[in-house]
């Protein structure tokens, strides 16, 4: 490929719904070469090419993306580390202070044991292209020897630096390009929140839940009481008490004992809908992740967020896309949210979720207003 193209890498299965979704906000761009998990786009000549370190794809389903530099195809490691740094267009680029590798996703996460981040052999692999990076930057200025000058390998990089990413689409094909780090998650290598899940972690839902907070990055306070609606067995509520918030757990099934006995934890076993009308008006936050369809979902929150003695700030939730079709729905559950007043609104398939997406949500002056009115319609 000679012309300009930027790469995405995404969920293994997400990728036809990420090319609708970036030819709807981007047009002009081709889809070009794709696998399961790693899609490329051909970016039309008079692009402001100048913009595309930074470009902002507002995209749901791309975890990270980049401007393409080329593929190396050899059956040797070693040899394609060679290669590679060999075919890198250095004088072109600003100074790499990050090499990120990653590996296409194989499976659906959570399946086959397979959870998505780095490796031994992602590591690995970064730190031999960092060290031929080095010793290139080094020989061209010798003096320079100031930690600054070094690229590091698979590390979570700061605003504004220049990364190179090495995808591994396959064993012994592996693409290559750079972007600059703006969003907190352009900065995570494959934009992938780097965490494993602790032996004391009761479902994978930690991962989820750990991923999300440090996505979204609400403002929640250490004490401030999150309810989450679906919380059984309670991995999600783990990272939640872990983080010092006073936690309520909404779900029928059981939560796990060691939730049960801590004393900042409250288990409400109902369902959402069914939850008694006092005694909660000190929720500040709603996390949910139920396993239903979306609008199931959102009923649930909704019968929570439009009482009147519950001032919710913001929300995490989890929108189960049951099949790919119900993401062409993503425009109305966004619209259902944003009539209960909140207007701040993101969404980013997680790298920890599975065929889902997370909705991150804050409040706006609005939510008064509805209240208000409802109260005048009552009365
Ligand atoms: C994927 S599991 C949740 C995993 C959980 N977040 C964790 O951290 O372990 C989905 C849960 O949603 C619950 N659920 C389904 N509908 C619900 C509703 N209307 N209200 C509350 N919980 C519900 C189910 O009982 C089930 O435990």
């Amino acid at each position: 490929m000679t012309s300009q193209y930027i790469y995405c890498s995404c969920q293994n299965g997400a990728q036809h719904v990420l090319k609708n979704e970036i030819l709807s906000v981007w047009p002009t761009f081709r889809t070009a070469f794709s696998r399961p998990g790693f899609v490329t786009f051909k970016v039309p000549a008079d692009f402001p090419a100048n913009s595309l370190p930074t470009l902002n794809l507002k995209s749901t389903f791309a975890r990270t993306s980049g401007i393409g530099l080329g593929k190396i195809t050899n059956d040797d490691q070693t040899e394609m580390v060679q290669q590679l740094v060999a075919e890198l267009p250095l004088e072109q680029l600003p100074t790499l202070k990050h090499v990120h590798v990653w590996q296409r996703d194989p499976v659906l996460p959570g399946n086959r044991d397979f959870e998505p981040g780095r490796n031994e052999l992602t590591d690995k692999i970064a730190s031999e292209i960092a060290a031929k990076l080095q010793a290139i930057n080094l020989s061209t200025d010798p003096s320079n020897t100031s930690t600054a000058a070094l690229a590091s390998a698979n590390r979570i990089a700061k605003a504004d630096e220049a990364i190179l990413d090495v995808i591994m689409v396959e064993p012994n094909q592996w693409w290559f390009g750079w972007h600059q780090a703006t969003t907190t998650v352009s900065r995570w290598p494959g934009g992938i929140y780097s965490i494993r899940l602790p032996e004391h972690a009761v479902s994978r839902a930690y991962l989820k839940m750990a991923e999300a907070l440090q996505w979204a990055r609400l403002p929640i306070a250490a004490q401030d009481v999150v309810a989450e609606i679906g919380s059984a067995p309670g991995g999600s509520c783990q990272i939640l008490l872990e983080n010092d918030f006073k936690v309520i757990g909404i779900d029928p099934a059981q939560m796990h004992t060691s939730l049960l006995e801590h004393p900042n934890f409250t288990h409400v076993r109902h369902k959402a809908a069914e939850m008694r009308r006092s005694g909660f008006s000190n929720i500040k936050w709603i996390m949910s992740d139920s396993n239903v369809v979306p609008n199931y979902t959102l009923d649930s929150v909704e019968h929570i967020v439009t009482r009147d003695d519950i001032n919710i700030r913001g929300m995490l939730l989890t929108l189960k896309l049951t099949n790919w079709e119900l993401a062409k729905e993503l425009p109305q559950y966004l619209d259902r949210i944003r009539s209960w007043g909140y207007q701040y609104i993101r969404t980013r398939q997680l790298a920890f979720n599975r065929r889902e997406i997370c909705v991150a949500v804050m409040k706006s002056r609005a939510i008064r207003r509805i209240k208000r009115r409802r109260k005048k319609q009552r009365s």
